[in-house]
């Protein structure tokens, strides 16, 4: 079957998983490798699209399925139910993954404690079942309650964030996760719209930005609301937080021969990717000693060189893919601890 005949029947189940194909060819050597013993982590299980692209198209491969939201859970455990024992699932923040392996019941879970990890995949942001589901708030088109938790039982709202943060607080959120260039004049029309009246739903916080942005910058800029709406949402899920702590544990928990791949869809969540991949792919030597100091040689090495983008094919069927990047990890070999010094 085809990339993209495969990509059309997942549709029929409304969500089309992005470069699911080339996705698989970056995990086929570690699956490989393992046979029957191969467990794949896949850290955003959503509407479970890449999991069952990867059920099918490798026997012998398990899965673990992680995602935060409950509803998105009970959806692809539905849909993946006739793979039976080789697919496992726990409703947890990706970041605490270590304890979902060590915790979990089931062959799957089992296999992974028993062997590590073959791959891991984290495809990150919202899916567009969340989008889709209108009472959630995700999407600024629509009226609705502004909340925004991809976990329902989170503590945090967006409209909590817009009702209670400060000046600076709002600023910097805006700033940090929406890359947005008015923020600071957002939040000055935000604590004076909130003294009026609490916010609760998305319709008038987009007329608030409609008439705070400059005309010229709105014409420019794409929809007035996108860059607040990412940058709240980012900041009621702690979504930055969590890639950033979920990194070291996946690095942990891959068997060597093992690969781990990042899919993002906006440059604050890649940078982080890169820059922690550059740090584990790269030697501890100090640059300046002319070889290797042994227990400092890297213990994993790129597995894709930059950040890969989907084809233009894929993108014509599926604009979702568009704005995606995909960097890859490779355990070569297990972390050595550094010599201790002995005393002359
Ligand atoms: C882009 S969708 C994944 C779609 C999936 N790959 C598929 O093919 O159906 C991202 C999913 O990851 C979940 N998610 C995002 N951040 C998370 C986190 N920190 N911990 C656990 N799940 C998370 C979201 O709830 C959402 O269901």
């Amino acid at each position: 079957m085809t990339g993209t005949d495969d990509n059309r029947r997942s549709g029929e189940h409304g969500h089309v998983p992005v470069m699911a194909d080339r996705i698989a060819d970056l995990l086929t050597p570690g699956i490989e490798a393992m046979g029957d013993k191969a467990v794949v982590l896949d850290a955003t299980l959503g509407a479970g699209g890449h999991t069952e692209h990867l059920l099918q198209r490798f026997p012998s491969v398990h899965i673990i399925g992680l995602d935060r939201d409950p509803v998105a859970l009970g959806g692809a455990v539905g849909r993946l139910s006739g793979f039976g024992d080789r697919f496992g699932v726990a409703q947890v923040r990706f970041d605490q993954l270590s304890d979902a392996i060590a915790d979990g019941d089931g062959a799957v879970f089992e296999l992974a404690r028993a062997h590590g990890l073959a791959g891991a995949l984290f495809d990150l942001g919202v899916s567009s079942m969340q989008l889709d589901q209108v009472d959630r708030g995700f999407a600024y088109r629509v009226d609705a309650p502004l909340d925004m938790r991809m976990d329902p039982s989170g503590p945090l709202t967006a409209a909590d964030v817009l009702n209670t943060y400060s000046h600076g607080e709002l600023a910097r959120v805006l700033n940090t996760y929406g890359e947005e260039r008015f923020a600071g004049k957002i939040a000055s029309a935000i604590l004076r719209e909130r003294e009026k009246e609490p916010f609760t739903t998305s319709a008038r916080l987009v007329e608030l930005l409609y008439s705070t942005i400059p005309a010229a910058a709105r014409r420019s800029g794409g929809h007035p609301a996108k860059r607040t709406f990412q940058a709240l949402r980012i900041e009621v899920n702690r979504e930055l937080e969590s890639i950033e702590n979920a990194l070291p544990a996946v690095c942990d928990e891959l068997a060597v021969g093992g690969t781990a791949v990042f899919m993002s869809y906006q440059s604050l969540e890649d940078r982080i990717v890169k820059a922690y991949f550059a740090k584990r792919t790269t030697s501890t030597t100090p640059p300046d000693l002319p070889m290797e100091l042994p227990g400092h040689e890297p213990s994993f090495r790129l597995a894709t060189r930059g950040a890969e983008k989907a084809t233009k094919d894929e993108i014509e069927l599926n604009a979702r893919a568009a704005p995606a990047r995909v960097r890859a990890i490779t355990r070569i070999r297990q972390d050595s601890a550094p010599p201790t010094l002995r005393k002359p």
